[in-house]
C-alpha cells in the first residue's frame, strides 16, 4: 500500500482541496470492475457517478478513440468534423430533437441552456423574459450559471451572488410553479428524477402539468437530462415515460462513455436562439469526442442498452423493495428510481458514510446522494450475475448495518 499511500499524501498537498480527500487510487477498468494499485478488483454499482454507461474498455470505443485521435483531434468550431455531423443527425434520428449543440460537460450543456433561453426571447423582440424558474431540491452543476439554477442552499454557501434572475419553486408542485410563472419567464429547468437531492422522482403527471404552464405562460421548458438521460432510466431520455416534450434538453455524463462531453439538444423553434457569435466552446463537439459518442450509441443498439437499463432495473427493484419490506431489513426504509437510477433510503441512525466503507471494505463501490440514500447507478451494461452478486453484498450489509439504529 506505499505507492497508494505516497499518492494520497501527494494529492492532499497539490490538490486546491475542493473534494473530500480520496481514500482510493484506481488504476484501471474492466467491464463494470475498477481496480487498485494492488491489483483489487471493485464491483462499481455507482458506474464512476452514472458516467460509464458501457463499462471500462469496450473494445467498440477504444478502436474509436484511437482511430479518431490518429485522424483529428481538435477542429476547433471555424470547421465541421464527419463525426460531429454523424452524431448530430443519429441524436436527431433517436430523439424529439433535431437541433443539438455540443459541450465539454452537464454544467456546460446547463449554461448553453441559460443562454438559449434568454437569447430566444431577445430575438423574438421579448426583451422582458429574463427570469429562469427551477426547483428549490434541484441540482444542475457548479459553474455560477448553473449553480444560479441549483436551488440547494449548501452548494452556493460562500459564492453568493449568483448569476441572477432564478426563481426556486417546490419541486411537484404545480400551484407554486403556476404562482411564479409569467410573462417575465424565458424558461422553466427542472429533472425528471432529482438524482442528488436523493432519488426523487417527478410525481405522476406533473411534467405534463409543468408543460401546460409553460405553454399557457409562454415560457420554454427544458429539462436537465445529464444524469436521468441516454438510456439510463431505461428510454433514451427519460421524459419519454412522462410523455411531456421539453423545448430542449440537456446531456452528458455518459454520453462518450467516460470521454468528456455533454450536449444540449432541441426543438426545430429552437434554432437560431443562439446566433452567430453568441455563443460557444473552443472543446465542444470535438472530434475525439463525437466519435467517442457514436461508438457509444453503436454498443447502445448493438447489446440493446436501454433495453437492458430496464429489465436489470426492474431487477434492482424487486431487491431494493425486499431490502425495505417487513421480510426485509429496518436499516432501509424506502426505495425510489427508475432503470439503473435507483436510490435506497437507509433508516435514522444508520451511519451512510460507514454502510459505503464497509461496502468497499467488500469490494463494492456505491455512493450517497441527499444524505442518507445509496445510489444506484451502475453501467447500462452490468449483468444480471454482477447484480446478484453486489446486491447479495448490500443485502449483507445493510442485514447489520454500521451505526444501526434500535429496534423498530
Ligand atoms: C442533473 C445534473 N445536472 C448537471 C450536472 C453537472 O454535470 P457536470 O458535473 O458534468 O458538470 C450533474 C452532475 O452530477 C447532474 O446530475
Amino acid at each position: 500500500m506505499t505507492r497508494q499511500n505516497d499518492l494520497l499524501a501527494a494529492a492532499g498537498t497539490t490538490a486546491l482541496g475542493a473534494y473530500r480527500p480520496p481514500s482510493l487510487v484506481l488504476e484501471r477498468g474492466q467491464g463494470r470492475h475498477v481496480y487498485d494499485l494492488d491489483g483489487t478488483a471493485y464491483l462499481d454499482l455507482s458506474g464512476g457517478v452514472a458516467v460509464t454507461s458501457i463499462g471500462h474498455g469496450h473494445p467498440t470505443l477504444l478502436n474509436a478513440i484511437s482511430r479518431q485521435a490518429t485522424r483529428l483531434m481538435h477542429a476547433s468550431n471555424l470547421f465541421t468534423t464527419e463525426p460531429a455531423v454523424r452524431l448530430a443527425a443519429e441524436l436527431r434520428r433517436r430523439t424529439a430533437f433535431p437541433r443539438s449543440f455540443f459541450v465539454n460537460s452537464g454544467t456546460e450543456a446547463n449554461e448553453t441552456l441559460i443562454k438559449l433561453a434568454r437569447r430566444h426571447h431577445f430575438e423574438r423582440g421579448d426583451f422582458l423574459r429574463t427570469t429562469i424558474v427551477s426547483s428549490r431540491t434541484g441540482y444542475h452543476g457548479r459553474t455560477l450559471g448553473s449553480l444560479s439554477l441549483t436551488g440547494q442552499a449548501r452548494y452556493r454557501i460562500g459564492m453568493e451572488p449568483m448569476a441572477g434572475c432564478v426563481r426556486h419553486v417546490p419541486y411537484n408542485d404545480l400551484d407554486a410553479l403556476r404562482a411564479v410563472v409569467g410573462a417575465d419567464t424565458a424558461a422553466v429547468v427542472l429533472e425528471t428524477i432529482q438524482a442528488e437531492a436523493g432519488i426523487v422522482e417527478a410525481a405522476d403527471g406533473y411534467l405534463a402539468g409543468v408543460r401546460r404552464i409553460c405553454d399557457e405562460a409562454g415560457a420554454l421548458l427544458f429539462l436537465d437530462e445529464v444524469q436521468t438521460g441516454y438510456g439510463r432510466t431505461g428510454r433514451f431520455l427519460s421524459h419519454e415515460w412522462s410523455g411531456a416534450v421539453p423545448d430542449a434538453c440537456s446531456v452528458a455524463k455518459g454520453i462518450a462513455g467516460g470521454f468528456p462531453m455533454g450536449a444540449v439538444l432541441a426543438a426545430e423553434r429552437l434554432a437560431g436562439g443562439l446566433p452567430p457569435g453568441s455563443h460557444a466552446s473552443t472543446f465542444g463537439g470535438n472530434p475525439l469526442a463525437c466519435a467517442a459518442a457514436l461508438a457509444v450509441l453503436e454498443v447502445f443498439d448493438h447489446e440493446k442498452l436501454v433495453e437492458n437499463a430496464e429489465s436489470a432495473g426492474r431487477m434492482l427493484r424487486e431487491r431494493l423493495d425486499h431490502l425495505v419490506s417487513d421480510a426485509g431489513t429496518p436499516a432501509a426504509v424506502a426505495a425510489r428510481g427508475r432503470g439503473l437510477l435507483q436510490g435506497l433510503e437507509l433508516a435514522d441512525g444508520v451511519d451512510p458514510d460507514a454502510v459505503v466503507a464497509e461496502l468497499r471494505a467488500r469490494n463494492v463501490l456505491i455512493t450517497v446522494v441527499g444524505g442518507r440514500v445509496l445510489r444506484f447507478s451502475p453501467a447500462l451494461t452490468i449483468t444480471e450475475a454482477e447484480l446478484t452478486e453486489g446486491m447479495t453484498t448490500v443485502e449483507k450489509v445493510l442485514g447489520d448495518p454500521p451505526g444501526k439504529p434500535g429496534p423498530r
